[in-house]
């Protein structure tokens, strides 16, 4: 079979068997570090990486042999017993996230409901707050707490009283808690909404008010999170302690993973949560040996970032380490079409935001090339 035909292969059979939820027309079928190449062959720098999941590059030698290797021994064998690696990754993770426990879920949208369910079981308040623009996963109860009204809607009622309040906006959050909420969400960097990175008096405010009322302050870091803006968390650019802080995407290189890690005296009692999957072997060995190939990385990221925020100065891009995005208007899918037809992926988030997340382990070169093509893309779209 020539390579041409694997991508009608692949819609054929998705157009027939498999649910329209997704819209997309290209398939990607083989990686190597920030490489990907498609169904006929082209090759194309990666700058969505699995929207911020591909941290360690994609196929990562180390990741690849843990992941193998822990196959060999033991797949799975149930949280009714100590698992392989397990232990081993909740100290790193606790280590790294300044945080006292650890517990893992196989998403972010599931360490969002872990997070959201440790609030109300701790604090026995019942409400949320949360921002608008703010996304935190779509399971119903991460969806109470995502504000994005086509996510939302057809599935309301959800389950949570969630009161949902204007990214940055402190006044109208302090009027919104009361004794009855359990905990505030929030994003340190608004990643679906296309990068928005707020002021750092703005998070501080937030802890503030949490202090001030005994509610949590949870920092949803399943985007921003494992290295993406140059700190293991971007909440680490500040001096904020939060209470609980949700992982997932980069944790484990692209094998599903996700966590929620909360400060001295917050953790789940017996029989009070649990998962048959989340936290197996295999995941485990992965995310610990994500977690070694980025340690040496994190240094670079933010010198990185600055070399996408030159090239592409004149576009005025957000940049947060290797996390940035473009303002570009309702022309997004334009630009995206174009830089992809020139080998580079980039994807358009929220309000026709450009975001480009690639894997932590892009080069300079591979910098150099992408700002060429979004530029030459920009200038004939925008134009
Ligand atoms: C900030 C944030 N939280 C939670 C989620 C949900 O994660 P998942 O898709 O793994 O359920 C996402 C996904 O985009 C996210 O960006």
């Amino acid at each position: 079979m020539k390579n041409a035909d694997i991508t009608s292969i692949y819609k054929e059979l998705d157009d027939q068997y498999f649910m329209p939820a997704f819209s997309r027309n290209m398939a990607i079928v083989r990686g190597k570090g920030s490489i990907v190449w498609d169904g006929t062959g082209k090759e194309y720098i990666d700058c969505v990486a699995g929207i911020a999941v591909c941290s360690t590059g994609h196929c990562h030698p180390a990741v690849v042999k843990a992941i193998c290797d822990q196959a060999h021994e033991l797949i799975h064998c149930s949280n009714l017993y100590y698992v392989p690696h397990q232990g081993e990754l909740a100290k790193k993770i606790v280590e790294i996230t300044g945080l006292k426990k650890a517990f893992f879920s196989n998403s972010g949208a599931e360490a969002s409901d872990g997070a959201l369910k440790l609030a109300r079981v701790r604090t026995k308040k019942k409400k949320f707050v949360a921002f608008t623009h703010g996304f935190h996963g779509r399971t119903i109860g991460s969806l109470a707490v995502t504000h994005k009204p086509a996510a939302r809607e057809p599935f309301e009622p959800l389950g949570l009283p969630t009161t949902f309040i204007e990214y940055g906006n402190l006044d109208a959050l302090k009027k919104a808690v009361d004794d009855d909420t359990a905990a505030i969400i929030v994003e340190p960097i608004q990643g679906e909404a296309g990068v928005i990175i707020p002021r750092d008096s703005f998070l501080e405010g937030i802890r503030e008010i949490c202090d001030a009322t005994g509610t949590l302050m949870i920092v949803d870091e399943v985007q921003t999170g494992m290295g993406r803006t140059g700190k293991w968390l971007a909440i680490q650019h500040t001096k904020i302690e939060p209470d609980i802080v949700t992982l997932a995407k980069g944790i484990a290189s692209g094998f599903p993973m996700g966590a929620l890690v909360a400060r001295d005296g917050l953790e789940f009692t017996k029989g009070e949560h649990g998962s048959t999957f989340a936290g197996g072997p295999v995941a485990c060995a992965a995310s610990l040996a994500t977690i070694s190939v980025l340690e040496p990385l994190l240094p670079e990221i933010v010198r990185k970032g600055e070399r996408f925020r030159q090239g592409l100065a004149k576009y005025h891009p957000r940049v947060r380490g290797l996390m940035i995005g473009i303002t570009v208007g309702d022309k997004c899918p334009d630009v995206q079409k174009e830089c992809a037809e020139h080998g580079v992926i980039v994807n358009c988030a929220a309000d026709g935001n450009l975001r480009l997340v690639p894997p932590l382990v892009i080069s300079d070169a591979e910098i150099d090339c992408v700002v060429k093509v979004i530029d030459g893309a920009l200038g004939k779209v925008m134009l």
